[in-house]
């Protein structure tokens, strides 16, 4: 093993569902109001896929792998993984990884789908950089997408605001580093699990002739969510001893932007360096991360040798942090 090679993203990309569906939209059925949901979300409007088009899962997350694919300017035969994390596939089997796979043309690849629910990401992003750095694997695709239009409630009003579908995806390279103090990689990533006993974040039973739906304890996943994307956030600066003003972009999980402001405040993340996006996706699980990236990438604000941070909480409960020199 070759401990100077390491992982570096080359490429990002996301899928975009069709469908634009504002506050407003939501409040003709079900009792709530633009202002609840902007002033306790931060969100003011969400993408959901259109079945009606034909839209499913594949569709975004194809979509955010080819242009990641498209940017790194890699062939469809270099790829040899494609880990593709969801909590919502369209099936269980055949896995969305193996559908990205044969849509893509990657006829080197093998596949895999990896559920962590909104920390999916990260936690494909920490497999990708091991596998990367043992040798094992030399180009991979991460991908994170969910559906949470298909596992809401839409008449509780408690959950049904905060969600949107949405993918994104990058690819990541195997790189020899000269000057781990200045080279672009990716440094270092942490990912954690506790079991969620209170089931504050769950998707009920499945019943014959039921649909299962999201329940939650807001107030409960406010706090586990605060203080798990603080806790990752500070032990992965501590473990490669960078200090918070050294990170040019945090980009942590876009599920509220309440959650977001807490933990920049707790971390002392002046707001300018941290990137939201809720307001006009929700909280698209998996796909909130590699969905910032693609999107800091198109407005040119990921430049050479910046440190950026990314943290996620989700289901499970799970959570993670992956730490990037651009
Ligand atoms: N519109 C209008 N009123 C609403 C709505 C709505 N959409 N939803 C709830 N309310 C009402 C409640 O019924 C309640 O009314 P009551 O006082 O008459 O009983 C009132 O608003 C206050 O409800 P709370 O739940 O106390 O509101 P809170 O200020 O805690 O905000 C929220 C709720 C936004 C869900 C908050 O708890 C939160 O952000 N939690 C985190 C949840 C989250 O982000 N989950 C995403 C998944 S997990 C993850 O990705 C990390």
């Amino acid at each position: 093993m070759n401990k100077n090679i390491k992982a570096k993203i080359i490429g990002t990309g996301h899928g975009i569902p069709s469908k634009v569906v504002t506050n407003d939209d939501l409040a003709k059925f079900v009792e709530t109001s633009d202002e609840w949901i902007r002033t306790r979300t931060g969100i003011e409007q969400r993408y959901f896929l259109d079945f009606e088009k034909g839209e499913t899962i594949t569709t975004i997350v194809t979509a955010g792998a080819q242009e990641a694919l498209t940017m790194s300017g890699l062939k469809p035969e270099d790829i040899e993984l494609v880990i593709c994390s969801t909590a919502t596939p369209a099936e269980w089997m055949p896995i969305e990884a193996a559908r990205i796979k044969e849509n893509l043309g990657l006829v080197n690849s093998a596949a895999i789908d990896v559920n962590a629910a909104c920390s999916g990401f990260t936690y494909g992003t920490h497999f990708a950089k091991a596998l990367i750095e043992s040798g094992a694997h030399k180009n991979i695709l991460v991908v994170g997408g969910d559906v949470f239009q298909n596992v809401i409630d839409f008449k509780d009003r408690g959950t049904c605001v905060l969600f949107g579908d949405g993918a994104g995806a990058v690819v990541m390279t195997a790189v020899e580093v000269k000057d781990p103090k200045t080279d672009s990689y990716v440094i270092g990533t942490r990912i954690y699990a506790d079991l969620d006993r209170e089931r504050s974040l769950s998707v009920t039973e499945k019943k014959p002739g039921e649909n299962q739906y999201i329940t939650m304890n807001g107030r409960e996943v406010f706090k586990h969510a605060s203080k798990g994307m603080a806790q990752a956030a500070t032990e992965i600066l501590a473990q490669h001893n960078i200090s918070p003003d050294e990170v040019k972009w945090f980009v942590p999980h876009q599920a509220n932007l309440r959650i977001i402001e807490k933990v920049a405040e707790f971390l002392k993340f002046p707001m300018e360096r941290v990137f939201v996006n809720v307001h006009k996706w929700g909280n698209t699980s998996a796909g909130t991360i590699p969905i910032c990236l693609s999107e800091m990438n198109q407005q040119g604000l990921l430049k050479k040798g910046d440190i950026i941070l990314l943290v996620s909480f989700g289901g499970g409960y799970t959570w993670g942090s992956v730490l990037i020199r651009w």
